[in-house]
């Protein structure tokens, strides 16, 4: 049974370490051919029994308990397994610089990060003359926690060396990579704190960032260079810079005319400095600030999040206890912005227990990645990785493709998928047949094992976090990857951690009980309709507080004190704005986006998003806004039309045009759109003011670079807002 790893923890029917195949030999060679029968039925109704008993405990099983807890009135939960809230992994690691140190000694002789060398780049030119690159990549190559502890401490002097002053901060440009961890536990064991800065935000929040924090040494990918000597007039508190090299060393020289000001040096050269003259650490203290991290705000310029060691080191022991059996056999894949806390939070969980990182990227991650040259491997196939972090948007792309094969192929093939699907849907979401470990081996070896080597063949357990994964999503991974999801809740300001489904819940739409680092409460909004005294849950807006809740936002105390508070008994709470409700099993649902909601003049509640997501699923609309002016009772949309779909009903419908543009404006246009979002509406059950009254169809797409969108192309209302602020005023007249 190959592949039971990953999907004996799912039911989890049968207790660890009793494998039926160890079961059917021995019976074998004792009682031969009666003992196979007699041990197949014994293995068939095992697994049933067990599961019944399992389920009905699951049914009841408390994950989060109310609590008495200080600060403003409202319904707290903690994690049932704790009485007190856990604060690091074992005594002594309480920052991140002394974790890391104890781990590399701890597991000295472990692999710790893998990379894989280039071994050939092509360029190939698409149809329309656009060329892209190609890459084909080796296998992993490792070094172990000790051989990575000695580079950390090499560079970590390198850069004091270098000229760095350790007083002033170093910030971090670069994509995920093992340099960037490795830079990281540098600065750290230097006390240097380190600013973040996500590699797609734009220039503006680029030179904001480094100029608010008074950086004065930059690390980075070297194809930044180039980025950076074109804005170097605007970066005035940098003095050096250091770049990783790619295989084929960027031509540095050519920018050493516009960066003259600046002192630069390749990340190895650093390495060496400080290997020929170690300089003693100066290690930080648990109150210190780690990271500085700037995220993109959907207003204005980005905030700089302050983490403290202490807040990394709560969540990373908190998330250790979540997932089932973490070790030093677990493998994980690393390719998510490491500049996000979700992945740096993820990787520090994994340093703690001890695992084996492989360092990969999103157009590589599979053999049919945008940059893995045909007939070469993928990361995930050439790594093979037990544990691997997801965003949403990801998962949901898996399905689509997965989907769309299985339809190309049609035939036998989809009749097997489409059955082995829903036995295995059925027996997640609770039939007994579910338990039959035989019925379930045979779909994996049909069905499933085909799919699951897209990913390498042995995740036994997904991390997914960023934004609320959809329920069809979680159940085709659970179903088709075999393996449990672990929903998580957090944002940067709760360093990552805030809430985290356990493995055994297969409840879909939810994000577990509060992680054992914090409690989680709810405190009724009374104006936006959600108390905590609603029925049949309480409801409110979800407030974390305990050892992962941020200091607060660097240089901006204003909007620190609007969001952050101390209560009485010392503990920093966060307000995230998200609306919640709590389930009596403890664990928290997130509804509702505070903002994002609206009182309209009669007196009823449109939230903006809800609307949003449910007219998303029409065909016509590609993305979309929805306004509601507090002083009128309708809502109003503006819509960028999908092209193709546009395009194709005029040419059915007949209908004359001379560029998209004139087409978008037409009457007939507007008033077909309208039809089928008025249906879209209706099967989402929306009520009538919360169907858009009027629309405004917009031609030109919403990007990251036209700052209407987030770089997670969230759409950013204010500035949308500020945009279109004529057509909006139109559409209410
Ligand atoms: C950099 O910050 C200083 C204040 O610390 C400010 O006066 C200056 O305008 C900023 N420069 C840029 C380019 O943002
Ligand atoms: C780098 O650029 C300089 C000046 O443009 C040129 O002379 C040199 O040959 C280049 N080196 C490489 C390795 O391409
Ligand atoms: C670490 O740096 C901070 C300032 O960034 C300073 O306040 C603190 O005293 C330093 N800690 C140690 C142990 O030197």
């Amino acid at each position: 049974m190959e592949n039971s790893e990953g999907t004996k923890t799912f039911n989890a029917p049968i207790p660890e370490g009793l494998d039926i195949n160890d079961y059917l030999s021995s019976f074998e060679k004792s009682y031969g051919a009666y003992g196979v029968v007699v041990a197949a039925i014994v293995a068939m109704i095992i697994p049933v029994l067990l599961s019944f008993l399992f389920m009905a405990k699951k049914k009841g099983k408390k994950r989060g308990v109310p609590v008495e807890v200080g600060s403003e009135a409202g319904y707290a939960v903690r994690n049932a397994r704790i009485t007190e809230l856990v604060q690091v992994p074992w005594e002594g690691a309480t920052t991140m610089a002394a974790l890391f140190e104890q781990c590399c000694k701890k597991y000295s002789r472990d692999r710790f990060i893998g990379t894989r060398k280039l071994i050939k780049k092509d360029f190939v030119t698409a149809s329309d003359g656009r060329k892209f690159e190609k890459l084909h990549l080796g296998d992993y190559e490792w070094q172990t926690y000790g051989q990575v502890y000695r580079r950390v401490c090499n560079f970590a002097s390198g850069l004091v060396n270098f000229g760095h002053n350790v007083d002033t901060r170093a910030a971090i440009f670069s994509e995920t990579r093992a340099e960037w961890q490795i830079t990281f536990q540098g600065c750290l064991r230097q006390n240097i704190t380190v600013v973040t800065i996500y590699a797609s935000l734009g220039e503006d929040a680029l030179i904001h960032s480094l100029n608010e924090t008074q950086v004065s040494t930059l690390i980075c990918d070297s194809k930044q260079l180039k980025k950076l000597a074109a804005i170097s007039s605007s970066l005035k508190t940098i003095t050096n810079i250091i770049y990783f090299e790619e295989d084929e060393t960027a031509n540095v020289s050519d920018l050493s005319g516009s960066m003259s000001d600046w002192k630069v040096s390749s990340f190895l050269e650093v390495e060496k400095l400080g290997e020929r003259a170690p300089v003693p650490p100066s290690l930080p203290s648990k109150d210190g600030v780690a990271v500085i991290m700037y995220t993109s705000g959907s207003t204005g310029l980005p905030k700089g999040v302050m983490i403290t060691h202490g807040n990394i080191v709560a969540t990373a022991a908190a998330v250790m206890t979540v997932i089932p059996r973490l070790g030093r056999n677990d493998v994980y894949l690393a390719y998510l912005p490491l500049a996000h806390v979700f992945e740096l939070a993820a990787e520090s969980v994994m340093l703690c227990a001890g695992c084996a990182i492989g360092y990969g990227s999103p157009l590589t991650l599979t053999d049919t990645s945008n940059k893995i040259m045909k007939g070469t491997k993928g990361d995930a196939s050439v790594l093979k990785p037990t544990l691997m972090t997801a965003v949403p948007t990801i998962l949901d792309r898996v399905r689509e493709g997965v989907l769309k094969k299985v339809e190309e192929k049609g035939g036998l093939a989809k009749k097997f998928f489409d059955i082995a699907y829903k036995r295995r849907l059925a027996a997640i979401e609770g039939s007994w047949f579910g338990a039959w470990g035989l019925e379930r081996w045979l779909w994996d070896v049909i069905v499933f094992e085909r799919i699951r080597v897209v990913l390498g063949g042995h995740i036994r357990f997904m991390l997914c976090g960023g934004a609320p994964l959809s329920g069809n999503s979680q159940r085709f991974i659970n179903v088709c990857m075999g393996a449990p999801i672990g929903q998580g809740y957090g944002l940067t300001e709760t360093c990552a951690g805030a809430a985290f489904s356990e493995w055994d819940d297969t409840s879909v739409g939810r994000v577990g009980p509060p992680l054992p680092c914090c409690y989680l409460k709810l405190v009724s909004w009374e104006e936006g309709g959600y108390t905590t005294s609603d029925k049949p849950m309480p409801r409110g807006e979800v407030v974390v507080g305990g050892f992962s809740v941020t200091t607060g936002y660097f240089n901006n105390p204003g909007k620190t004190n609007e969001v952050y508070k101390v209560d009485e008994r010392g503990i920093r709470w966060f307000y995230t704005g998200d609306i919640g409700r709590i389930h009596p099993d403890g664990c928290i649902e997130i509804i509702d986006r505070k903002k994002d909601i609206v009182k309209l003049q009669h007196g009823e509640y449109i939230s903006l998003g809800k609307v949003e997501a449910a007219l998303m699923s029409s065909n016509f609309v590609d993305n979309i806004m929805v306004y509601a002016d507090p002083f009128h009772n309708y809502c109003v949309a503006l819509i960028v039309p999908s092209h193709q779909v546009l395009e194709k009903w005029a040419q059915e419908a007949g209908i004359k045009y001379k560029d998209f543009p004139e087409l978008c404006s037409k009457a007939e246009t507007i008033s077909e759109v309208q039809r089928s979002l008025s249906k879209v509406a209706k099967d989402a059950k929306l009520d009538k003011f919360e169907t858009p009254a009027k629309i405004k169809l917009l031609p030109d797409p919403w990007t990251p670079e036209s700052g209407l969108v987030t770089a997670a192309l969230k759409i950013k209302r204010e500035q949308l807002k500020a945009k279109f602020k004529d057509e909006l005023q139109k559409l209410y007249e």
